[in-house]
C-alpha cells in the first residue's frame, strides 16, 4: 500500500484542513495541493506564528516539500507573493509547480464578477478570483498553462488569441472595459521567468515518489459539498474539491491513494450563497461566529453558521470513502446551550434516504435535530491545559457530543481539536502513513 494520506473537508470549506495538514505534515515528506486556486484560505498556527495560505501547500511552515499539481489553477502573482512572504520569515522554499496547471489572468477575474451578476439568484457568491472562468477555459481547451507561461513565444501566441475573445465577451457585459494586451503579456512573462525554477512534470514526479515509498499528504481545497460533480451545484466551486479529484488532479492512479481523513467542524459554516438548511440567524449564530472567528480568510466576508449536519457529513463520508474523521473547533461552541445536530431530513412527511440533489427541492427539506447539553466557556489557556492532558480532561458534555457523532457516523474519530494551534489537538487514534 502506498504511503499517502488525503485531508478532505466534508462540508462547505473552512473545516480546519490547513491546521490538520500542518499537523500530519510533521510526519510527511511532501504536501500536494491538487484542486482549486487562491479561492482557498488555509490558516495554520504553530509556535506563536500564524500563517495564511491561498496556494502554497500547508506543509510550508515545516519547510516540507510542496507540490502544486495539475488540477490547480494558479494566479502567479498570488503565488509569488506567498513565496516572498515565506522567504521573509526565513523559510526554505521547497516547491514544485505543475507545468500543466492552468493560469488565472486578469480577464478571468473580471469575467467571474460579471458572470455572477448575470446569474442572479443562481450566483454562488464566488471569491471573484477568476476560478470558474479559468476552469471553463481549461474545459474548452483554450486555457493557458504554466508551460505556456514559462515559454514567452507560446505565451504570446496563446494570449493574443484568448485575449481577443475575452475582450469581446467582457465588452458584451461592459462596453467600456478596455485594457492593454501588451501590459498583461509583459507582466505574465515576468511571472513566468520568476516561477520557471519551480516548474516540472508533477505527475511523473509524484508517481515516482509514491512508488518509492515517499510519505505524501494530499491537501484538498474547499469542501466536498462545494465540489463540481458531487456538491450542491450550482452553489459550489469549479473543481472536484474531494478525494475523487486527487487522481485527475495529480495523475496518481486510484489504487495508489491510501487513507482518507475527513475534516468536520463541530458546527457548520458556509461562505457565499446556496442551501444551508441548518443555518442559524439569531444570537446563537452571532456567538458562534465570534467565538469561531468565522470571517473568510480570502474575502473577509462573515461566514454563515449553523448546526452540524450529519446527513451532509454521511454523504461526504460516502463520496470520499472516508476512513477516519477529525472534529475541529469544539472549543468555539463553548457557552452555547443547548447544542443541536441535524441527523436527517423530512420531505413531505417522508424521511429522506439521500439528498434530492436539486437545490429547489432541498429548500423544502426539514432538518430533524438531536439536542445536546452544552459545555461551559473557558479561556484559551484552559483549553491549552486540557489539550496537554488529553481526552479525559475534556468536559463531560463534550465527550457525549463526540461519542454520539462517532456512533451516528459509524466512523472512527482520529483527533479532536480545541484551538487553532498545532498543540491544541488531542489524538484519539494515530493516523500513520
Ligand atoms: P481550511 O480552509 O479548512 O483550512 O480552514 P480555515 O483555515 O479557512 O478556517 C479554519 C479556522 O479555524 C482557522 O482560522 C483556524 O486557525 C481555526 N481553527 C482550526 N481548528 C480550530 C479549533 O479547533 N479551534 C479554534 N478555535 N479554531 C480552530
Ligand atoms: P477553503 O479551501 C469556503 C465558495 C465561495 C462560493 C463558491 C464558489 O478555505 O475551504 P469560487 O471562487 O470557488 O468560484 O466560489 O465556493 N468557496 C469557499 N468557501 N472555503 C473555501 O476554501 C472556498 N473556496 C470557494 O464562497 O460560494
Ligand atoms: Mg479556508
Amino acid at each position: 500500500m502506498s504511503k499517502t494520506i488525503a485531508v478532505i473537508g466534508l462540508s462547505w470549506g473552512d473545516e480546519g484542513k490547513g491546521k490538520f495538514v500542518d499537523f500530519l505534515a510533521q510526519k510527511a515528506d511532501i504536501v500536494v495541493r491538487y484542486n482549486g486556486g487562491n479561492n482557498a484560505g488555509h490558516t495554520i498556527e504553530a509556535n506563536g506564528v500564524k500563517y495564511k495560505f491561498k496556494l502554497m501547500p500547508s506543509g510550508a511552515p515545516l519547510e516540507k516539500e510542496g507540490v502544486i499539481a495539475n488540477g490547480c489553477v494558479v494566479d502567479p502573482k498570488v503565488l509569488l507573493e506567498e513565496i516572498k512572504n515565506l522567504k521573509n520569515l526565513n523559510k526554505k522554499i521547497n516547491l514544485k509547480l505543475s507545468s500543466t496547471a492552468h493560469v488565472i489572468f486578469p480577464f478571468h477575474r473580471i469575467l467571474d464578477g460579471l458572470e455572477e451578476k448575470t446569474k442572479g439568484s443562481y450566483a454562488a457568491g464566488t471569491t471573484k478570483r477568476g476560478i470558474g472562468p479559468t476552469y471553463s477555459d481549461k474545459a474548452a481547451r483554450w486555457g493557458i498553462r504554466v508551460f505556456d507561461l514559462i515559454n514567452p513565444d507560446l505565451l504570446k501566441l496563446k494570449l493574443e488569441k484568448l485575449f481577443k475573445i475575452k475582450k469581446e465577451l467582457i465588452n458584451i457585459y461592459d462596453p467600456n472595459w478596455d485594457t492593454d494586451l501588451d501590459t498583461i503579456y509583459e507582466e505574465y512573462k515576468s511571472y513566468g521567468e520568476q516561477l520557471k525554477p519551480y516548474v516540472i512534470d508533477t505527475a511523473y514526479y509524484l508517481n515516482n515518489a509514491v512508488d518509492s515509498g515517499t510519505k505524501i499528504l494530499f491537501e484538498a481545497a474547499q469542501g466536498s459539498l462545494l465540489g463540481l460533480d458531487h456538491g450542491f451545484y450550482p452553489y459550489g466551486t469549479s473543481s472536484n474539491a474531494n478525494a475523487l479529484g486527487i487522481c485527475a488532479g495529480t495523475g496518481i492512479p486510484p489504487k495508489k491513494i491510501g487513507k482518507i481523513i475527513g475534516i468536520v467542524k463541530a458546527y457548520t459554516s458556509r461562505v457565499g450563497e446556496g442551501n444551508f438548511p441548518t443555518e442559524l440567524f439569531n444570537e446563537t449564530a452571532h456567538k458562534i461566529r465570534e467565538q469561531g472567528h468565522e470571517y473568510g480568510t480570502v474575502t473577509g466576508r462573515p461566514r454563515r453558521v449553523g448546526w452540524l449536519d450529519l446527513f451532509n457529513i454521511k454523504y461526504g463520508i460516502m463520496v470520499n470513502g472516508v476512513d477516519k474523521i477529525v472534529l475541529t473547533l469544539l472549543d468555539a461552541l463553548h457557552g452555547i446551550n443547548p447544542i443541536k445536530i441535524c441527523t436527517g431530513y423530512e420531505l413531505d412527511g417522508e424521511i429522506l434516504e439521500s439528498w434530492p440533489i436539486q437545490s429547489e427541492i432541498i429548500e423544502n427539506c426539514k432538518p430533524i435535530y438531536k439536542t445536546f447539553e452544552g459545555w461551559d466557556e473557558k479561556t484559551r489557556e484552559q483549553w491549552m491545559e486540557i489539550a496537554e492532558i488529553g481526552y479525559k480532561a475534556l468536559p463531560e458534555a463534550m465527550k457525549v457530543y463526540i461519542q454520539t457523532i462517532k456512533e451516528i457516523l459509524k466512523t472512527e474519530i482520529a483527533m479532536v481539536s480545541i484551538g487553532p494551534d498545532r498543540k491544541e489537538t488531542i489524538v484519539l487514534e494515530n493516523v500513520s502513513f
